[in-house]
């Protein structure tokens, strides 16, 4: 059984996971809506990838006998200011997501729980991932300047991604 204090704070994240899900999920309807199916394709994918996120810490709460306790998941934005502007806007979403893992080490860290401090190494690893892949798009974005068929190939580009679902343990 997890302390409460770690037990909260997992919950906590669960939401903010779930939210990371929404707020892609908006961000895909957005790109949808200007005509950029890779682009849409490329933020529905991160936004199942950000609810296995959720899942994990959902199963691991069970896992520990702990109470998983899903609280109101806020209303994501639904207008940016284009492209550049969403792709910005996930580079520092994921930064927070990256300092909220930072911050649940660091209980795992003070309670000494060992076990949940093993289990987020995982989320440490996929944050480096996260930022990276939108600090990537950010950069071809800014290479890509205004030219419409350089725009055109990455759109093409990001419609190639595809959802891999986590392996679960039978
Ligand atoms: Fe689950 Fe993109 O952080």
């Amino acid at each position: 059984m997890l302390k409460s204090k770690m037990s909260e704070a997992l919950n906590k994240q669960i939401n903010e996971e779930l939210y990371s899900s929404y707020l892609y999920l908006s961000m895909s309807a957005y790109f949808d809506n200007m005509g950029l199916k890779g682009f849409a394709n490329w933020m529905r994918i991160q936004a199942m990838e950000e609810r296995d996120h959720a899942m994990k810490l959902f199963d691991y709460l069970l896992s520990q006998g702990s109470e998983v306790d899903l609280k109101e998941i806020k209303e994501p934005q639904h207008k940016w200011n284009g492209i550049k502007d969403v792709i910005e806007a996930t580079l520092e979403h994921e930064q927070h997501i990256t300092q909220c893992i930072n911050d649940l080490v660091d209980i795992a860290e003070e309670l000494k729980d060992r076990a949940t401090y093993n289990f987020l190494q995982w989320y440490i690893d996929e944050q480096v991932e996260e930022e990276e892949n939108a600090r990537e798009i950010l950069d071809k974005l800014e290479l890509i300047g205004d030219s419409k068929d350089a725009l055109f190939m990455l759109d093409k580009d990001l419609a190639q991604r595809v959802y891999t679902p986590p392996i679960t343990q039978a």
